[in-house]
């Protein structure tokens, strides 16, 4: 009787140990599978907010995170990585183009850009997403430190030559900082560097990729020709 009595304590006690482990892995797997979806929501607001805050002026209806294509161009793009370029179009007609590039030679590393250029070659805005220039010096880069990101707006090859793509300190048209001007020579080649990756590949920028999975921005659409130097 008491062998009996311990026996039906100890499946007692078995049940609720696979009652609480199956709870908790429950718990855990809703959980994961929520915070993801947050996480992914999160990560969209913010691209979009930086994509429009560089196309102040361009008019688009489409989805621009999911009208983009990945690109290959060391010299040009910074980065030996693909990279990202999003397309703005208004009733299917090409407006503007974001490109995200890389200023490899920043004072403390890469910093990331994206550079919006509207179809005739115009600069509409550029901002620095990630960097670690440093606070009081480099980082005047930043569209929330300082106006200077501002001054690449209405920029193109048409106003501003390659002798002119430069820091003044090295005769050309835009400001360094005081005490730093390694983080805006190199902000300032990458935005050239940029422009000049759209002119040579204007056309192909804007073609339509017929087999895009339109709702999996994860997965990029490739462009075929990456560099035509
Ligand atoms: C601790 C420290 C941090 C610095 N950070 C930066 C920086 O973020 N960006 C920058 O351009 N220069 C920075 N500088 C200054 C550069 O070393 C350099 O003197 C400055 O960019 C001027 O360059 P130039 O001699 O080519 O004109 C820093 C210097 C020190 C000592």
């Amino acid at each position: 009787m008491v062998e009996n009595n311990s026996a039906k304590s100890v499946l007692q006690v078995g049940f609720l140990l696979a009652l609480t482990a199956l709870t908790g892995t429950g718990v855990m797997a809703f959980t994961n599978y929520h915070t993801k979806d947050i996480i992914e929501a999160n990560q969209r607001q913010v691209l979009i907010r930086s994509l429009t805050s560089v196309l102040p002026n361009v008019e688009y209806d489409n989805d621009l995170i999911e009208d983009v294509i990945t690109v290959t161009d060391q010299e040009r793009l910074g980065s030996k990585s693909p990279l990202s370029i999003y397309r703005a179009r208004y009733k299917s007609e090409p407006r503007a183009a974001v490109i995200t590039s890389v200023a490899p030679n920043g004072y403390n590393g890469p910093i990331k850009i994206i550079v919006g250029i509207e179809r005739d070659g115009v600069i509409s805005g550029v901002r620095v997403v990630d960097h670690r220039e440093t606070p009081g010096l480099g980082d005047a880069i930043d569209a929330q430190r300082s106006d200077w990101i501002l001054g690449f707006t209405g920029r193109s090859s048409q106003n501003t030559s390659t002798a002119q793509w430069q820091v003044k300190k090295d005769g050309g048209e835009f400001d360094q900082f005081t005490g730093a001007t390694i983080t805006p020579r190199a902000v300032v080649k990458a935005v050239h560097n940029s422009l000049q990756y759209f002119e040579t590949h204007r056309q192909e920028l804007f073609v339509v990729t017929e087999n895009a999975d339109a709702t999996d921005h994860l997965h990029h659409k490739t462009l075929s020709v990456t560099d035509q130097k």
